[in-house]
């Protein structure tokens, strides 16, 4: 929002000279000294604001102000130094306002000694809740009175009527305060400045006929007053506000008729009318013609912009953001004046005479924002007729609309355009060099997430002003243009996901600024041997998922980088052992899936900033580190298929921050170490396909209270299920097999509520620690890998438990059926016992579900069938016995092997029939059999037809590929919905 200097420099100007502080011959009157050492006795004063609060002149004192004739103390100024005035912005940065807050349990009475005091401010304060004190009312002589965001509560007293001579009454955000009733205000005849945001009017039904008869009011803040709870306004009929020039009514969820009540205020120089319900803009605004400033966005209005704009000629600044327009009516040219105009997140799909018809009439439009609507390629207009002189224009952000056309040729008359912002817009065509090279004062040109081909012109390099060049998420293709070395104010070059190829130009080192240099997801290949080091301000570099060689420790970095990610290339050699001195700042260290050797160097250790490191999936040898210590921030370790030997270092233990550990397909043995106990955070724990052997330890059920995975599988681990895993209530992925687990499968497995559907445990990711650029690297995650077993934090959609190949015993837990979500089970390949559960048809999200190869007895359950999502079923190998239960999914499940190995088992599709037992069986059945019979060759013929299907079939529907495509789904789909959003809103933040 622009923030005109605005002329209520009030308090400066008109008070600021009236005390001449100090001054006094005089000194101070005796009583008001001791009255303001019981004030100063009051407050808690930690920063000390009142030391010069001693002696016997208190006219000298900080905040004390006493008239140099009479002597008496006539202003009180304690406002917290941190919190300015409105129109000044509220809070001065970098400024503890809490520092600063003086904290009292009321206003002390002795205030009212101070009966000459003309100004009373004692706004940024902290009252605990206490209530303006009634005796306000006797400082007969108050003309400024600030109580602003001070924590008063309760009543605002009536009789501040009294206070007649009141020209500045400030009682904004005390959310706890209220009035019933606002006779009292009436009385406030001098009234220029009324600032009651925050504060609770909706109670005070006459509130508007008071202010109605303040024919001096200048400026009336009231946003966020309930106003929308009065019902006045129809009492209201003409106004005598006729001096206002400020007015703000903003967040009161008002309906249009409300605004009725403030016609006559033509006077009027700034109206913020935004955050309400409104629908149409009240009838008497065409006659605001003094008005500059307009804020109505966050409201309901609709249509056409409104035509009594039309008349508004003196308007600067004009946000209608975020409502329904769809059309800008062609007259919006004539508002010459204008030099802000946002008119983002609406339905707009029709400009009247195009976009470049406004432009050639508003020549001094500085902002224009028309992103987030529906703007198709048309509205944007071939060529700016009438055309202006110069134009203005440093800002345009045409982002998020539906362009399907090519930037248009008029955009290079925008000789002063600093940013142009038109990503995800569905851009098509080239970058033309006949426009861009116009834009001479080009600064950010960002144009991510389009459907823009071609090259990347040369031409590009004569923008020397760029400092943020944004392209990626199209269809680039060629070389990266060698003169970029020219764009030597670049701090932001984002070209990743493109299809770019052949090497990256050893000249981008001379790109001095650069702080983030994204190249990933292209084509590029050839040796990294670039001097990063010379690029003193490189702080983050994605390479990742290109084919990238070089020598990892060839490789020259630059000490202050924190974000490296050469994910996915074919870098070589081994990590420097003194990585940790050589970046010390690194927050992410990515360099999975690469060809790198040699051992992990114990100076990570020394990186405390180090929030994610992954080095999974090459070639590293010898043993993990046991050097981490508290004062890393480590959120996520992945040392996944790797050869790494030796045992789970303890001090892993220290990293109490760690969210994410995967050590999985390495050659580690020892035992399940006791200091992991310390994880608190933990969500995935993958030890899978190591060594790994002792007891799976039952304290995993009382720490690891957010766990969502947890992988076991493919080590030596003995022992039996510690009855305590069923404590795990975020548990969605629970894989202990091909261990030698002993004993039952715990009656309790019931209690895994992440496995239950509709009770899934609310993903809790960690919330401390960095969260830096994390979107991005969510971003190369999924791109990455899918080789092996890939997670993320999305595990909507995914609950598997595989316990298969052990030699776990006893029967199945008929509370297993409870686990709904289950989209996979997997008890194969143990000594299990009994029967099978019965109610297993409650496991509705099962499609693939394994019992072969153990000792399960009696029929299968018939609820079996009512298992529609099944498509990999295996009961082979058991004792099952009796008839085959039939049913729709069951009767797609026709390859024989299912049932194999189950001599007593009969009927389709096993070539064996039941014998009918007549004593049970009538006749409906016999003829049902012989209909079956009859069936049973001919779905033997197609489960010729479809064996191989069912092969392919109970292979695609292996975990991992399932993992990584529900992974592939739910990642693509929220990238594309919360990743852009956060990215942008992040650019946003860099850019405004
Ligand atoms: C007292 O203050 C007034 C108002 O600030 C000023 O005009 C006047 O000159 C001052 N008088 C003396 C004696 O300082
Ligand atoms: C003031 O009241 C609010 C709301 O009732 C309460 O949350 C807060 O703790 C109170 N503050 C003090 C200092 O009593």
């Amino acid at each position: 929002m622009l923030c005109l200097p605005f002329a209520v420099v009030f308090l400066l100007t008109t008070y600021a000279v009236l005390p001449s502080c100090g001054n006094s011959s005089l000194g101070c009157n005796e009583e008001e000294r001791q009255a303001l050492l019981s004030i100063k006795g009051s407050f808690k004063d930690p920063s000390l604001r009142l030391a010069s609060w001693e002696g016997s002149d208190c006219c000298k004192w900080k905040g004390v102000g006493c008239n140099n004739v009479t002597g008496h103390v006539v202003k009180l100024d304690l406002r917290n130094p941190c919190y300015l005035q409105r129109d000044q912005g509220y809070f001065l940065p970098n400024c503890n306002f809490y520092k600063y807050v003086l904290e009292a349990q009321h206003i002390h009475p002795s205030m009212l000694q101070l009966k000459y005091l003309t100004y009373l401010d004692l706004s940024g304060n902290r009252f605990h809740n206490s209530t303006i004190p009634m005796f306000i009312q006797f400082l007969e002589y108050l003309q400024v009175l600030s109580l602003s965001d001070s924590h008063f509560s309760g009543r605002i007293p009536p009789n501040l009527g009294n206070l007649t001579k009141l020209t500045f009454l400030d009682l904004s955000f005390n959310a706890l305060l209220y009035a019933d009733d606002s006779d009292w205000i009436s009385q406030l005849s001098s009234l220029q400045y009324l600032y009651m945001s925050d504060v609770n009017l909706g109670k005070a039904q006459n509130f508007l006929q008071s202010l109605n008869m303040l024919p001096s009011l200048v400026d009336i803040q009231l946003m966020n007053c309930g106003l929308n709870n009065l019902h006045t306004h129809q009492l209201v009929r003409a106004t005598n506000l006729s001096r206002v020039e400020v007015l703000n009514l903003a967040e009161n969820g008002l309906q249009s008729p409300f605004l009725d009540a403030f016609q006559n205020v033509s006077s009027i120089i700034e109206m913020e009318i935004s955050f309400n319900n409104l629908n149409s803009t009240p009838f008497w605004l065409g006659t605001c013609i003094n008005l500059v400033n307009l804020y109505g966005n966050n409201n309901a209005f609709y249509g056409s912009l409104p035509s009594a704009l039309q008349s508004l000629t003196s308007l600067i600044s004009l946000d209608l953001s975020e409502n329904n327009f769809d059309t800008v009516p062609s007259w919006l040219g004539e508002l010459k004046g204008l030099q802000y105009f946002n008119i983002s997140g609406n339905d707009l799909n029709h400009i009247e005479g195009s976009l470049a018809y406004i432009f050639g009439n508003c020549c001094q439009l500085q902002i224009l924002d028309m992103s987030r609507n529906n703007i198709q390629g048309d509205a944007l207009g071939s060529y700016i007729q009438s055309g202006c002189t110069r134009y203005d224009l440093m800002q345009l952000d045409l982002s998020n609309n539906e362009f399907n056309a090519s930037l248009p040729a008029w955009l290079g008359k925008l000789e002063n355009l600093k940013y142009l912002f038109v990503y995800n817009s569905n851009l098509v065509g080239t970058l033309p060099c006949d426009m861009i090279t116009k834009l001479v004062n080009l600064e950010r040109l960002v144009l991510f997430n389009n459907n823009l081909s071609g090259s990347i012109p040369e031409c590009i390099g004569q923008l020397v002003k760029l400092n943020f060049l944004l392209l990626s998420f199209n269809h680039f293709h060629g070389v990266i243009p060698r003169s970029l070395e020219k764009l030597v104010n670049l701090q932001y070059l984002d070209l990743s996901k493109n299809s770019l190829n052949n090497t990256i130009p050893l000249n981008i080192v001379q790109l001095k600024n650069l702080t983030t240099l994204y190249l990933s997801e292209n084509s590029l290949h050839g040796i990294i041997s670039h001097s990063f080091g010379q690029l003193l301000n490189l702080k983050n570099i994605d390479m990742s998922t290109n084919h990238l060689e070089g020598v990892v420790s060839d490789i020259d970095w630059p000490k202050q980088l924190a974000y490296l990610n050469f994910t996915n290339n074919h870098i070589t050699g081994s990590l420097p052992q003194d990585i940790g001195n050589r970046l010390p700042n690194l927050t992410h260290l990515l360099l999975g899936n690469n060809l790198i050797s040699g051992l992990v160097p114990n100076s990570l250790c020394k990186i405390d900033s180090l929030y994610n490191l992954d080095l999974s999936g090459n070639m590293l040898f010898g043993k993990i580190p046991n050097c981490w210590s508290a004062t890393q921030g480590l959120n996520v370790i992945n040392l996944a298929s790797n050869n790494l030997s030796g045992v789970i270092p303890s001090s892993l233990g220290n990293l109490s921050m760690l969210a994410w550990l995967h050590l999985n397909n390495n050659s580690l043995h020892g035992i399940f170490p006791q200091s992991l106990g310390n994880l608190k955070h933990l969500l995935i724990l993958n030890l899978g396909e190591n060594h790994l052997s002792g007891i799976i330890p039952s304290w995993i059920g009382n720490i690891f209270s957010s766990l969502q995975i947890l992988r076991l599988r493919k080590n030596k681990f003995n022992g039996t299920i510690p009855l305590q895993l069923c404590q795990l209530s975020a548990l969605q992925i629970m894989d202990l097999s091909n261990n030698n687990l002993i004993g039952s499968i715990p009656h309790c497995i019931g209690n895994l509520t992440g496995m239950i559907l509709g009770k899934k445990y609310s993903n809790t990711q960690p919330s401390e620690g960095p969260r830096y650029d994390e979107w991005y690297e969510q971003d190369v995650k999924q791109v990455i890998k899918g080789r092996e077993l890939d997670y993320t934090r999305n595990l909507k959609l995914v609950a598997n438990m595989d316990l298969s190949n052990n030699n776990l015993s006893e029967s199945i837990p008929e509370g297993i059926t409870l686990l709904s979500a289950l989209i996979g089970l997997n008890l194969s390949y143990n000594n299990l016992s009994g029967h099978m559960p019965i109610k297993i048809g409650n496991m509705k999200s099962l499609e693939s579900l394994d019992l072969s190869h153990d000792h399960l007895s009696g029929p299968i359950s018939d609820s079996i069938s009512s298992l529609t999502s099944l498509s990999h079923l295996n009961l082979s190998y058991n004792n099952l016995s009796g008839l085959i239960p039939q049913g729709t999914q069951l009767s797609t499940l026709n390859d024989p092997f299912i049932y194999t190995g189950n001599p007593f088992l009969c009927g389709p599709p096993l070539p064996n029939e039941c014998f009918v037992d007549d004593s049970h069986h009538g006749n409906e059945d016999e003829d049902g059999g012989k209909v079956e019979n009859f069936l049973f060759y001919f779905v033997i013929a197609l489960g010729y037809a479809f064996g191989f299907w069912v092969v392919i079939g109970s292979l695609l529907m292996k975990r991992s590929w399932r993992c990584a495509y529900f992974q592939y789904i739910d990642e693509s789909t929220q990238r594309i919905n919360e990743s852009w959003t956060i990215y942008l809103a992040k650019i946003k933040e860099r850019f405004m």
